[in-house]
């Protein structure tokens, strides 16, 4: 498999699965992975709701409008309570990076199981919320379809320039 930036490359958005469920010990070690993200003051502010089976995956599946989802057999919704996660002195809330960076982590460890994911931001959080019974200061950030992909990644990845997003100063 390689390094951890082998690991990087060769991540990519998932999002077509085979119907072969993910297996209890592959999810598990891909949890650890998002666990033990760091968070702001290690306050680790975050929840991940795992949903495998019916008909809740359906329910979660519908507050994402695409047809391509519905093929996950599973899918991970990552939430930060923002009463709970750090607030800098002028009021910055690094509730979304806790998150953000466990997700990270929880899609790298997937791709080192041969498990793909995807991001997606793009879907109804109310409704997600209403369907997890959330509470009002927990926000459903990002949900992560999963599962074992039918094509492979592309190898070329469209990325901006080293120059034009590092400077040396
Ligand atoms: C914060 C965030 C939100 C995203 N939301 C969505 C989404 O709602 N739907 C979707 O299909 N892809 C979503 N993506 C995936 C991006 O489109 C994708 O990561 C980007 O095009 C780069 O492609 P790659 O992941 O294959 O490298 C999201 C990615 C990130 C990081």
């Amino acid at each position: 498999m390689g390094s951890l930036l082998d690991i990087v490359k060769r991540r990519c958005s998932v999002r077509d699965f085979s119907s072969k469920p993910v297996e209890k010990g592959t999810l598990e070690y891909i949890l650890e992975a998002a666990r033990m993200a760091p968070s702001a003051v290690n306050i680790q502010p975050i929840s991940l709701y795992v949903i495998q089976s019916e008909p809740l995956l359906s329910e979660i599946k519908s507050c994402y409008g695409r047809e391509w989802i519905h093929n996950a057999p599973v899918v991970i919704v990552a939430c930060g309570d923002h009463r709970a996660g750090w607030h800098r002195a002028d009021g910055k809330d690094h509730t979304d990076i806790d998150v953000a960076i466990a997700v990270d982590h929880l899609t790298l460890a997937a791709t080192e199981m041969g498990i793909g994911t995807c991001w997606v931001c793009n879907f109804d959080a109310e409704r997600c919320s209403y369907i997890l019974g959330l509470s009002e200061c927990v926000e459903p950030v990002v949900l992560i379809p999963m599962g074992y992909p039918t094509v492979p990644c592309q190898t070329v990845k469209k990325r901006k320039s080293m120059d034009e997003i590092v400077r040396y100063l």
